[in-house]
C-alpha cells in the first residue's frame, strides 16, 4: 500500500489501529482512536482484560466503563488472537517496560509482542512502540523484526516511535491536547506516523530520529526524578533546621519565571520515574559515561522510606511510645494521589520497614481495598476503615498519600498524632511533617 493511500485511509477513517497492551496507556489510545471514528482492535496477553472491555467494562477507576462501553459501540474490540494482525493499518505498542533486579531494562514484553506478530505482519503497516525505553530500542528491535520479514523500511513497510503523555487521574490535560512527539525510521516513516498522530492530537512535534523522540521521554522523567531528589534532599536540611519545606515551595512557586515546583513526598513511585531513568543509565555505560545526577536522584529518592520510618519512630519516642508493638495507621498505599496504581510505590518499602520493627500496621486506602502479592511483597491485607473510633485506636496516623477523598479534618480531630509526608496539614500541635 503506498504512502498515500494510506494517508487517504486515515482521512477517510477506513484505517485500522491495533493497540497491544491495553493498559494505563493502551485503554486511553483506543478510546481516543475510537472517539475519532477509527476501527480499533485493542491486543491483550491478559484474558481477563479482554473479555471485560468486550463486555464494555474499564477496570482502570478514572475511565469509566460507559467511555469503554462507547468505543464498543463504535466498534472496537479486545482480542488475544494475533491473526487480527493482518487486518490493521498501523500497530502501536504500548506494553510494560518494567526494570530487571539490576535496575537493567527489561524488555521481555517487547520482545514477546514482536514474536508474536512477526509472522502476521504484512506489507504496507506501520508499526510504532508507544512504550517507553533507551535510545535506540526501535532500531534495535523493531526494524530487525520487519526486515527479517522482508520488507524495506520506508517503502513498503513503516516504522516510528511515539511516547505516551499519559498521566492517570489528571483532568487538567486530554490526550487530544497534549503535544504528542513523533518520529520515524525515514522521513517516510515519520510522514505515517505524524500523519496518524495529527488525526487525534490538536499538535505533533516531529523529531529527527527515533533515538531523539526516545531520549525526549527519558529526560522528561529524568527531569522530574532529579527535581523530586533535590527536594527530596533539601526536606530533610529544612527538617533539621525547623523550617517547612513545603513553604518553601510555595513561596519559590510565586516566581513567574524560571522556577517549577516538585514536592517532596515518601519516595518515588509508578511504572514511570523509579525506573525509566535507569534505562539511560544502563545504555549510558556502553558510551563508558556514568549519568551522575540519575544515580544521585535515585539514591535520594529511594531513601525516602528510611527517612519516614526514623521519623515515626522519634515521634513515638517524644510520646514515649516504643515502635515495636506501636498500633500504626498507614493512609494511602498508592503512590500517588486519586488513583489504584501501586506499582513501585515507596508505601510498600515503610510498610515492610515498619513490620520488620515489630509495628502493628494498618492500613486504609479507598482505591486498594486489598493487598495482593507483588514480586517485591506479600503483605496479605485489607484496608480498615476509617472512621473518628478507628483513627482514635492508633499510636500514630502516617499520611503517605493525600487522596482528596481523605476527610482531613476528621482525620486531625481524631488521631492522636500524625505523621505528614505530603505537606497537607501544618507542622505543630500533633502533626510532624516528614
Ligand atoms: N502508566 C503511565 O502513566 C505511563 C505514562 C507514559 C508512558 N508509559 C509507558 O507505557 C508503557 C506501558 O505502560 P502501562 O502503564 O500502560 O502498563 P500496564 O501494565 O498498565 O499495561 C500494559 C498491558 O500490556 C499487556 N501485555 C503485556 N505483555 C503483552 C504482550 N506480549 N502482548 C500483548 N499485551 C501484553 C498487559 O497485560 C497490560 O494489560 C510502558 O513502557 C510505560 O513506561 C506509562
Amino acid at each position: 500500500m503506498s504512502i498515500n493511500n494510506l494517508k487517504s485511509r486515515i482521512q477517510n477513517r477506513d484505517a485500522c489501529i491495533a493497540v497491544i497492551g491495553l493498559g494505563y496507556v493502551g485503554l486511553p489510545l483506543v478510546i481516543r482512536f475510537s472517539e475519532e471514528g477509527f476501527r480499533v482492535i485493542g491486543f491483550d496477553v491478559d484474558k481477563e482484560k479482554v473479555e471485560m472491555l468486550n463486555k464494555g467494562e474499564s477496570y482502570l477507576r478514572h475511565i469509566p466503563s460507559s467511555v469503554v462501553a462507547a468505543a464498543a459501540d463504535d466498534g472496537f474490540t479486545a482480542t488475544s488472537d494475533w491473526m487480527r494482525i493482518p487486518d490493521c493499518d498501523f500497530i502501536l505498542i504500548s506494553v510494560p517496560t518494567p526494570r530487571g533486579p539490576h535496575k537493567e531494562p527489561d524488555l521481555q514484553f517487547i520482545h514477546g509482542t514482536l514474536n508474536s506478530i512477526k509472522p502476521y505482519l504484512r506489507a504496507g503497516q506501520v508499526l510504532i512502540l508507544e512504550s517507553t525505553s533507551y535510545p535506540g530500542t526501535t532500531e534495535e528491535k523493531l526494524v530487525p523484526v520487519a526486515e527479517e520479514r522482508g520488507f524495506t523500511i520506508g517503502e513498503d513497510f513503516f516504522v516510528g516511535f511515539s511516547p505516551e503523555r499519559e498521566d492517570p487521574g489528571n483532568t487538567t490535560f486530554t490526550i487530544k491536547e497534549i503535544p504528542k512527539v513523533v518520529s520515524g525510521i525515514t522521513d517516510n516513516c515519520l510522514n505515517m506516523v505524524d500523519t496518524l498522530y495529527s488525526s487525534i492530537v490538536e499538535r505533533t512535534v516531529p523529531v529527527s530520529s527515533t533515538r531523539v523522540a526516545e531520549t525526549t521521554k527519558l529526560l522528561e522523567n529524568i527531569h522530574r526524578a532529579v527535581n523530586i531528589g533535590l527536594v527530596n534532599e533539601l526536606k530533610i536540611l529544612a527538617d533539621k533546621m525547623d523550617i517547612d519545606i513545603f513553604e518553601v515551595i510555595n513561596a519559590s512557586a510565586t516566581k513567574p519565571f524560571g522556577f517549577t515546583p516538585y514536592y517532596p513526598g515518601p519516595g518515588l513511585g509508578g511504572h514511570c520515574i523509579p525506573i525509566d531513568p535507569f534505562y539511560l543509565t544502563w545504555k549510558a555505560r556502553e558510551y563508558g559515561i556514568h549519568t551522575r545526577f540519575i544515580e544521585l536522584a535515585g539514591e535520594i529518592n529511594a531513601s525516602m522510606p528510611e527517612w519516614v520510618v526514623s521519623k515515626v519512630s522519634d515521634t513515638l519516642a517524644q510520646r514515649l511510645v516504643a515502635l515495636q508493638g506501636a498500633k500504626l495507621l498507614i493512609l494511602g498505599v498508592a503512590y500517588k494521589k486519586n488513583v489504584e496504581d501501586i506499582r513501585e510505590t515507596p508505601v510498600f518499602k515503610i510498610m515492610d520497614l515498619l513490620l520488620a520493627k515489630n509495628a502493628l500496621v494498618d492500613y486504609h486506602d479507598p482505591y486498594v481495598l486489598h493487598l495482593s502479592p507483588t514480586r517485591d511483597y506479600n503483605f496479605q491485607m485489607s484496608s480498615v476503615d476509617l472512621s473518628a473510633e478507628t483513627l482514635a485506636g492508633y499510636d500514630l496516623v502516617l499520611l503517605t498519600t493525600d487522596h482528596d477523598l481523605f476527610d482531613y479534618d476528621l482525620i486531625l480531630q481524631n488521631a492522636k498524632c500524625i505523621v505528614d509526608t505530603r505537606g497537607r496539614y501544618k507542622n505543630g500541635g500533633k502533626v510532624v511533617k516528614a
